[in-house]
C-alpha cells in the first residue's frame, strides 16, 4: 500500500516539473498536465517501480529554450537520469541539479550551458556528458569525489587550467578535447588517448608531446597543433570497403560496419571542423545557425547534421554513439541496407541505410515527420530519428525482436523447426491488417503502404505485427527502378501504371495470406520457376476443385481449423482480385478476419492432432 508520505511524494515531484515546463519555454508542447497521470503518461517521464518517484527524465531535443529554471528540477529527489541534451539550454547549470543525491547519468550536451562546472556533484554520478556547451573555469577538483564515474565528456566548452590529478578507477570514457586546458597531462590520465586531449594548446605530455619549457604563443588564425589521429579503435572502421564488398557480395551474414564510407567521411568532416582549417567551407556546426520556427514541427533539427529525434524518443545518444555500435547485417532490402545496431550502453535499434534517395532536403524532412507521425501505431514500426546529408541518409528504428513474418513461414526448413502454428498465423495476419489500415487512414486517406511482403511485417516476442517500411517509396525514383516491389506481391495495375494505390496495398496483403496459408513464398522475380504465382496457382488449384491441396502441409496437424482456413483462403482471394475496385478495404478485410475467429476460435480446441504431419505434399 502506498503511504500517504509516498504519495505527497509523487506530488511533489509533479508539482516541481509542472513548475519547472511553466518557468521554461518549450517549442514542443509538453504534454504534461496535472490530470493525467505522470507515470504513465507524461512524455520523457518514468518512475519508479513503485510508482512513487520519477526516477528518469528525459526530455532530448524537445525545444527547450533559456535557463533551467532552479528549484525545479532540483525537487526530483529520486531522480537518477536526466538528459536534456540537444536543446537550446543556457546561463549556468544549477547547483541543485548537479548534486541531486540520487542521480547517476547526466546528459547535458549540445546546449550553450555557460559559467563553471558546479563543484557540489552527485557523488553516485556514473555518467557526465557536459559536451558541446560554453561552460568555462576549471575542471572542479571535487570531481576527484566521484567514485564511480565511468564517462566523462566535456570536450567542446572553454574551460580553461590545469587537469585535476583524477583518480578514477572506474573511468573508461573521457573528452576533454577542443578546451583550453592547460599543463601537463597528469599521470592517471595518460592511458586515454590523443583523441580524449585534442585542441587543447597549451596541453602537454603522454600521449601529447613532451612539455616544454614555454609553451609557444598561438596566433588566432593558426590551427591548433596536429596530432597524429589515430584511427578509433571500432570496428567499423577496421573494415576496408573492399572487404565489405566481398562479404556482402559472398552473401555475408554478421558484418560489423555500418558504413565505412559513412564514417570516413564524417570523420574527415569532424577533422576538417576540428583544425579549424576552413576550406571554402563557412562556419561549421550548427549551433550559429539558430534553429528558427522548426522548433513548432513535429521534427526538429537541434544540429546540423546531426541525427534528428522525434517527439516522445527516449533514446540517449548520437551519432557518434551509433557509429561506435557494433552492427549486424539485417537485410538487403529494395531501398537499402538494414543493420542491427547495438550501441555501447546496450541499446539496441535497427539503422536503415538509404540509397538512390532523389529528394532534396526539405522534402525528405516532410517526409520524416510524416513517417514519424504515422509510425503512433501499436502495428507499425515507429520510426525514433534519422540522419540526413548529401551523401548519407539514415533512419532509426526500434528493433523488432523477433524477426520477420517470412523468418517464420519459410526460415529454418531443416529438422527443429517449429511449425508456425495457425493461431500465430491469424494473429500475426491481423495485426498486420490492423498496421495497413492505420496507414490508410492517416493523413485523409492519402497515404499508401505501397511495399506489403511477409519480409516488410516484423515481429515481436509476443508476435505483435508491426509493419516496417512505410514511407519510403516517395523518397526514392521508383520510376527509374520497377522491379523495386517484389514481383509476386504486385497488383497486376501496378506494373502498367508504376504507381501504388491502397488498392494496390490490399491486393499485397491477400498475397501475403496466401503465403502464410499455403507456405508458399511468391514469386520473387519474373523467371525463377522455384517459387510461383502465388494468387493464379491457387485460383487454378481452387477452381478444380483441391482446394485442401493449397495449404500449407505444415498446418494439417491442427484439428478443426479447416473452415477458418477456408475463410481465410476467400477473403485473401477477394484481396487479389484482378480488378482494383473489387477489392475490399482494409477496415472491411480487419472485420472479416475478426469474424472468422470469433465465429471459430471459442467452440475449437486448438489441439494437435497426433497424425502424421507430412501425409501429403503439394
Ligand atoms: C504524451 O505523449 C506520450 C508520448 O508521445 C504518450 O505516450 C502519452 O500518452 C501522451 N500523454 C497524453 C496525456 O496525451
Ligand atoms: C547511490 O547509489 C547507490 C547504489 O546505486 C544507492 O544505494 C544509494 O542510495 C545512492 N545514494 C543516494 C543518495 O541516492
Ligand atoms: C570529497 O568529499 C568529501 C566529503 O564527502 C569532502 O570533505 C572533500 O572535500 C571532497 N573532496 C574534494 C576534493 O572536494
Ligand atoms: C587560453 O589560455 C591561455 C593561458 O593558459 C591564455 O593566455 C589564452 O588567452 C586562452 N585563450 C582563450 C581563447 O581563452
Ligand atoms: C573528443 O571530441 C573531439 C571533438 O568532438 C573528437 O574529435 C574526438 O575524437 C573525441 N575523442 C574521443 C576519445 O572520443
Ligand atoms: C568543436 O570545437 C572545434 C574547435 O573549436 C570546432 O572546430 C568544432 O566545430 C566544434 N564542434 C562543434 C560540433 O561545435
Ligand atoms: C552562447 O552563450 C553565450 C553567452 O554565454 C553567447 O555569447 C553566445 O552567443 C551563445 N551562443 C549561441 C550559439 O547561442
Amino acid at each position: 500500500m502506498p503511504s500517504l508520505s509516498d504519495i505527497a511524494d509523487l506530488n511533489s515531484d509533479k508539482e516541481a516539473l509542472l513548475a519547472f515546463a511553466v518557468a521554461i519555454p518549450h517549442g514542443h508542447k509538453l504534454n504534461w498536465s496535472s490530470n493525467t497521470p505522470i507515470c504513465s503518461s507524461w512524455v520523457g517521464v518514468a518512475c519508479t517501480p513503485d510508482h512513487m518517484h520519477v526516477h528518469t527524465l528525459r526530455l532530448p531535443a524537445v525545444g527547450l529554450i533559456g535557463p533551467i529554471p532552479a528549484n525545479t528540477l532540483g525537487k526530483l529527489d529520486a531522480l537518477e537520469v536526466l538528459s536534456l541534451r540537444s536543446n537550446r539550454l543556457t546561463v549556468h547549470l544549477p547547483p541543485d541539479v548537479a548534486s541531486l543525491p540520487s542521480l547517476h547519468s547526466l546528459f547535458l550536451q549540445h546546449n550553450n550551458l555557460s559559467g563553471i562546472v558546479p563543484t557540489a556533484l552527485s557523488s553516485n554520478l556514473t555518467f557526465l556528458d557536459l559536451s558541446y556547451n560554453s561552460f568555462s573555469g576549471e575542471i572542479p577538483p571535487t570531481i576527484q569525489n566521484l567514485t564511480q564515474l565511468t564517462a566523462l565528456y566535456v570536450e567542446n566548452n572553454s574551460l580553461f587550467g590545469p587537469i585535476p590529478n583524477l583518480q578514477l578507477p572506474k573511468l573508461r570514457h573521457l573528452n576533454l578535447s577542443y578546451n583550453n586546458l592547460s599543463g601537463e597531462i597528469p599521470a592517471s590520465l595518460r592511458k586515454f588517448s590523443v583523441e580524449s586531449f585534442l585542441g587543447n594548446p597549451f596541453l602537454c605530455g603522454s600521449p601529447l608531446p613532451p612539455c616544454q619549457g614555454v609553451a609557444p604563443s598561438p596566433s588566432p588564425m593558426s590551427p591548433p597543433p596536429a596530432f597524429p589521429s589515430k584511427p578509433r579503435k571500432s570496428f567499423w572502421k577496421k573494415l576496408g570497403t573492399g572487404v565489405i564488398v566481398a562479404i556482402a557480395a559472398g552473401g555475408g551474414i554478421l558484418l560489423f560496419l555500418l558504413v565505412t564510407v559513412l564514417l570516413v567521411c564524417l570523420l574527415k568532416r569532424r577533422d576538417k571542423e576540428g583544425s579549424l582549417v576552413s576550406k571554402g567551407k563557412g562556419p561549421a556546426g550548427g549551433r550559429s545557425e539558430k534553429p528558427k520556427e522548426e522548433y513548432s514541427s513535429g521534427v526538429q533539427e537541434a544540429e546540423k547534421n546531426k541525427l534528428v529525434f522525434f517527439e516522445g524518443c527516449s533514446y540517449n545518444f548520437d551519432l557518434e554513439d551509433l557509429l561506435r555500435a557494433s552492427a549486424e547485417v539485417l537485410g538487403k532490402g529494395s531501398y537499402g541496407t538494414t543493420y542491427k545496431a547495438v550501441l555501447e550502453d546496450g541499446t539496441t535499434v535497427v539503422v536503415k541505410r538509404l540509397k538512390e534517395v532523389v529528394v532534396g532536403k526539405r522534402e525528405f524532412e516532410q517526409q520524416m515527420e510524416i513517417i514519424g507521425r504515422v509510425g503512433q501505431h501499436p502495428n507499425v514500426v515507429p520510426l525514433r530519428a534519422y540522419y540526413y546529408s548529401k551523401d548519407e541518409k539514415l533512419l532509426v528504428y526500434d528493433y523488432v525482436p523477433s524477426g520477420s513474418f517470412s523468418t517464420l513461414l519459410h526460415g529454418n526448413k531443416g529438422a527443429g523447426r517449429t511449425p508456425l502454428d495457425w493461431d500465430s498465423r491469424v494473429k500475426i495476419s491481423l495485426g498486420a491488417a490492423r498496421g495497413i489500415a492505420h496507414i490508410h487512414t492517416e493523413g485523409g486517406g492519402k497515404f499508401t503502404h505501397g511495399n506489403i511482403k511477409a519480409s516488410n511485417v516484423l515481429l515481436t516476442q509476443d508476435l505483435e505485427a508491426c509493419v516496417s517500411d512505410f514511407g519510403l517509396a516517395p523518397l526514392m525514383n521508383i520510376h527509374a527502378t520497377p522491379s523495386r516491389v517484389v514481383v509476386g506481391y504486385r497488383a497486376p495495375e501496378v506494373i502498367e501504371t508504376r504507381k501504388s494505390t491502397q488498392k494496390s496495398d490490399v491486393y499485397s496483403f491477400g498475397v501475403l495470406l496466401l503465403e502464410m496459408l499455403t507456405g508458399k513464398a511468391p514469386l520473387q522475380s519474373p523467371g525463377r520457376d522455384d517459387v510461383v504465382d502465388l494468387p493464379r496457382w491457387v485460383q487454378s488449384v481452387v477452381r478444380e476443385e483441391w482446394t485442401a491441396e493449397v495449404f500449407d502441409v505444415e498446418l494439417m496437424r491442427y484439428q478443426n481449423i479447416e473452415e477458418e482456413m477456408v475463410q481465410m483462403l476467400q477473403i485473401a482471394m477477394a484481396c487479389v482480385a484482378r480488378a482494383p475496385d473489387q477489392r475490399p478495404i482494409m477496415e472491411d478485410v480487419i472485420r472479416m478476419i475478426e469474424e472468422v475467429r470469433h465465429s471459430d476460435s471459442e467452440n475449437r480446441p486448438s489441439s494437435e492432432k497426433s497424425k502424421d504431419s507430412n501425409a501429403q505434399t503439394p
